[in-house]
């Protein structure tokens, strides 16, 4: 689904990511682990097409992305959220179906973005100016918004950086029910929590893919044979 060949980041004088190859295939939970500052983050936007890597090609089917593709393709959840704050908690997570460009089921993903904000936890407050929610509660609103259009590709950035142990459980359950749905999920996390529910998990060291730790996939079956 995605294919990220021979990239190179510089940022300013700095090379923030080296050499990175990744397949990502669908219907995949795929974390990219690593410490603050190992490059997670221009990873995401570069996979989400909102920058262009310096050297080296990322593929979205096949094909070079070229700008920033459709939400209904590729959608992103910033580190930083970029909500709307006069918006209420449901519009802000509705928000993609009216800016989308191409023809999709408006009811399909009103439907959806109904069951998100369920799902999340989000329901009581649906009608609640975001900027009377807590960080918690918006950054679940902004992984709403990201999954709202049921995407092909969903970049999520640190998803669980501001819920507690209580909430976890539904940021987690939203990323399997896209999995489910078919979605190829990408989140940056070093969250220990996330990183057990991945199908697929890419170690990252001052912007290089850590070979020691490379990539680690595991499959239903293997999870088994791990645990033996
Ligand atoms: N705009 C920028 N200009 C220069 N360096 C940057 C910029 N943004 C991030 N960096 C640097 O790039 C490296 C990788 O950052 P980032 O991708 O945010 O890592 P992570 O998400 O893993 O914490 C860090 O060393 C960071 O300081
Ligand atoms: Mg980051």
């Amino acid at each position: 689904m995605i294919r990220v060949e021979g990239v190179s980041h510089v940022r300013g004088r700095t090379r923030v990511l080296q050499d990175i190859d990744l397949e990502l295939p669908v219907a995949t939970l795929a974390v990219l682990a690593g410490r603050s500052g190992s490059g997670k983050s221009t990873l995401c936007h570069l996979i989400a097409g909102v920058m262009a890597p310096s050297q080296g090609r990322v593929l979205f089917r096949g094909r070079p992305l070229r700008g920033t593709p459709p939400w209904v393709d590729i959608s992103l959840l910033p580190q930083r959220l970029a909500l709307e704050p006069d918006l209420t908690v449901a519009e802000n997570v509705l928000l993609p179906i009216g800016l989308r460009k191409q023809r999709i089921d408006d009811r399909e993903s009103g439907h959806r973005g109904a069951g998100l904000l369920e799902r999340l936890g989000l329901a009581g407050i649906a009608g609640r100016r975001v900027r009377e929610t807590s960080l918690g509660e918006q950054q679940r609103a902004a992984l709403g918004r990201a999954l709202v259009l049921g995407p092909a590709v969903a970049v999520l950035d640190e998803p669980t950086a501001h819920q507690d142990d209580d909430h976890v459980h539904l940021v987690l359950a939203a990323l399997a029910a896209a999995v489910d749905d078919g979605t190829l999920v990408v989140v940056a996390s070093h969250d220990q929590r996330v990183i057990e529910t991945a199908g697929m998990v890419t170690r990252m060291r001052s912007g290089r893919i850590d070979e020691a730790g490379g990539h680690e996939r595991r499959g239903a079956d293997d999870a088994g044979d791990q645990k033996a």
